[in-house]
């Protein structure tokens, strides 16, 4: 899991029991992130990675890219992760990143995602969990979930309204994609098993 910041879906990560047992490690560009003290306090191994301790972006990536190896991770978690992977690595992990975003993607991309849909004044804004491809807040969409702007919402309580469905849906995504349970076929992403494309079950949101 890469975390930059507070590490609230960190935490639901952690609290979802299906999921629980497949965080292994917690990598932060951020020394300060709340997310680092919530994995030692579940007892994940907690790493910083710093880059100003790095000549070039690539530097970064490739140190990145040898502590997930030496961990044997295969699956790949951003949770308001704000850096951007580069390509070779984005490329060794081919549908095994997943990332949670503030907005309905494509519509307010970026790292002020929730403050861009007030300025707009969308009515609807809501929660995207999708792969990670080379391009940023781009890859196919697996759940997503729409939620109203109020009259007199600012950032803070539209971001709180919008976390809370986050906390719901990445753990979801997260079980999906490690069960072997979301098939790509381009931009569509299809959801095998029980709650399937075929079964409006018990999966939850798509
Ligand atoms: C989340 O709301 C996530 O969607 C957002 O950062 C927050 C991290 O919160 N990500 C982005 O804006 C990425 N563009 P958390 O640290 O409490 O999980």
């Amino acid at each position: 899991m890469l975390a930059s910041g507070g590490g609230t879906n960190l935490q639901a990560l952690l609290d979802a029991p299906e999921v629980k047992p497949w965080i292994s490690l917690v990598v932060s560009d951020r020394p300060r992130a709340g997310a680092l003290e919530r994995a030692r306090m579940a007892c994940v191994e907690a790493v910083v990675l710093e880059p100003g301790g790095f000549a070039t972006r690539e530097e970064h990536d490739r140190a990145l890219a040898e502590t997930l190896r030496n961990s044997g991770i295969d699956v790949l978690l951003l949770a308001g992760y704000m850096r951007i992977l580069g390509a070779p690595l984005v490329r060794s992990f081919p549908e095994r990143i997943l990332n949670v975003h503030p907005s309905l993607l494509p519509a307010f991309p970026g790292a002020s995602a929730v403050r861009d849909a007030l300025d707009w004044g969308a009515k609807v804004t809501g929660a995207t969990v999708h792969m990670v491809d080379e391009e940023v807040d781009h890859g196919p969409i697996v759940l997503q979930e729409a939620i109203p702007i109020l009259p007199g919402d600012d950032e803070a309580g539209l971001h709180a309204r919008i976390q809370a469905v986050e906390h719901r849906l990445f753990p979801l995504g997260a079980r999906l994609l490690v069960e072997g349970r979301l098939k790509v076929e381009g931009r569509r992403v299809h959801i095998l098993g029980p709650g399937s494309d075929g079964d409006p079950g018990s999966a939850g949101t798509r």
